[in-house]
């Protein structure tokens, strides 16, 4: 159903509907014609099986919206197999093109995002960085900062560089019983907020006079820059990486589903699938170079957070079924807790502290399952930022201050409470 014939369809409309309307052609061209979807409210494994088709494309995590985004080409089938199963849908967006077009006029934002100078003393507040951004800020950083180290630790597909930052305890005196804790973001291209997020709270620590106690801290701000770049250029809805698969126009694995773990529940075995796993365990560069990064500090590491969104959810392990509970269940929930209760006291943003399996969108493959069922890492989070569905990926910049100091304070909550342990 993926051959290259509704492509052709699709590039003819295309045309078609530049003309009539006059619109020179955008940089969301690739989107005209796909629509939002909002399903009704017992949809059970419906969504992630058609998702697993290669026919609709999941939005945020299942327990806040059900949401999906349909591409073109797959509208008719999408709607059949959804209608066969007893699930109904509602039209959200009718063409997430001319949406994104709108989106960016009100906010008055420049189609080309040509932002103002930057010189990387600091993390954008107004804006989301481009991966070049970035590279010049952590740079800087690790000049400035003697507790701060930068590494490569290797090269997406498309060749370009997985940055890690190391942040020094503040006290290294006092380092014997310190952990380590390793945040990753960026894994999934379309989820600016987390980069974003991630790049504040490097300043925060590069600052921090020992406020989360004496932790060595990994940070992994853009884990799929790949992706990132693409869903700056082509096609803001981009999340996997940018492998090049044998079907043309199904490029790219789902860098979330690729771990060795379960590998393959929840996941899809198409190409064209958002969830594609990958032809194997570590198929794929950038979640190679993470698993050894991992490796080298596993017997530190106490604390894995995954920066995701959306959903305002903290998510603790397993992913890959509901049906097992993992070990230190309880003390995940409560440090989870302490968490949600931190961040919710500077903004008052509720995040939900959840099973990652538990809302029916279960997945294997991810870095949470992984880190604890592989390394024994005890605390393994995923964490899905802002919004809860509103705005979805297409979060306004005016959020990245205020997610990240509410973030901050719940990550200095938890890792004082886990360093009493
Ligand atoms: C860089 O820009 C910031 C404001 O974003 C400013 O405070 C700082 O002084 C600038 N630094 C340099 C070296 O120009
Ligand atoms: C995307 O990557 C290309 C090649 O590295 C680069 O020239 C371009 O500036 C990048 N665009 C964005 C928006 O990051
Ligand atoms: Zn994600």
């Amino acid at each position: 159903m993926m051959s290259t014939v509704p492509f052709v369809i699709v590039a003819t409309v295309t045309v078609i509907v530049a003309t009539v309307s006059g619109k020179e052609s955008s940089r969301h061209e690739i989107l005209r014609g796909h629509q939002i979807w909002q399903l009704s409210n017992d949809v059970g494994d419906v969504p992630l099986e058609v998702m697993q088709k290669g026919l609709l494309d999941v939005l945020g995590h299942f327990g806040t919206s059900k949401k999906v985004r349909v591409p073109f080409h797959c509208l008719e089938e999408a709607q059949r197999l959804l209608q066969e199963k007893g699930v109904s849908r509602e039209i959200l967006v009718e063409d997430l093109a001319t949406y994104l077009e709108d989106h960016e006029r009100l906010s008055k934002r420049s189609a080309t995002m040509k932002s103002d100078a930057y010189n990387c003393s600091q993390p954008r507040h107004d804006d989301y960085m481009t991966f070049e951004e970035m590279e010049c800020f952590l740079k800087r950083l690790s000049e400035d900062n003697p507790r701060a180290s930068l590494t490569s630790i290797g090269k997406s597909f498309e060749n370009r560089d997985l940055w890690m930052v190391h942040v020094r305890p503040n006290d290294p005196s006092d380092s014997e019983e310190a952990g380590a804790v390793w945040i990753e973001a960026g894994i999934h291209a379309r989820e600016w907020i987390s980069p974003a997020v991630a790049l504040h709270i490097l300043k925060e620590l590069v600052q921090d006079n020992g406020s989360i106690g004496n932790f060595d801290v990994y940070v992994v701000p853009m884990a799929n820059p790949d992706g990132y770049n693409y869903s700056f250029t082509s096609d803001r809805m981009w999340r996997k990486n940018r492998r090049i698969t044998s079907q043309p126009g199904c490029g790219g694995v789902d860098l979330n589903r690729n771990w060795d773990f379960h590998y393959g529940v929840g996941a899809s075995e198409n190409e064209c699938s958002e969830v594609y796993r990958g032809s194997e365990p570590f198929s794929e560069p950038e979640t190679k170079a993470l698993r050894d990064a991992m490796t080298k500090v596993k017997d530190q590491l106490k604390v894995v957070m995954s920066l995701h969104s959306y959903g305002q959810q903290l998510l603790y392990p397993w992913g890959y079924t509901k049906h097992k509970t993992a070990p230190d269940t309880s003390d995940l929930i409560a440090r989870g807790k302490v968490f949600a209760d931190a961040a919710k006291s500077v903004h008052n943003t509720v995040y939900k502290v959840v099973n990652s399996a538990g809302d029916l969108y279960k997945a294997s493959g991810a870095t949470d399952d992984w880190a604890k069922g592989v390394l024994g890492v005890k605390y393994t989070y995923t964490l899905e930022l802002r919004d809860e569905g509103m705005s979805g990926f297409n979060l306004d910049p005016s959020h990245i201050v205020p997610c990240s100091e509410e973030v901050w304070e719940g990550l200095r909550a938890l890792l004082n409470e886990i360093s009493k342990e």
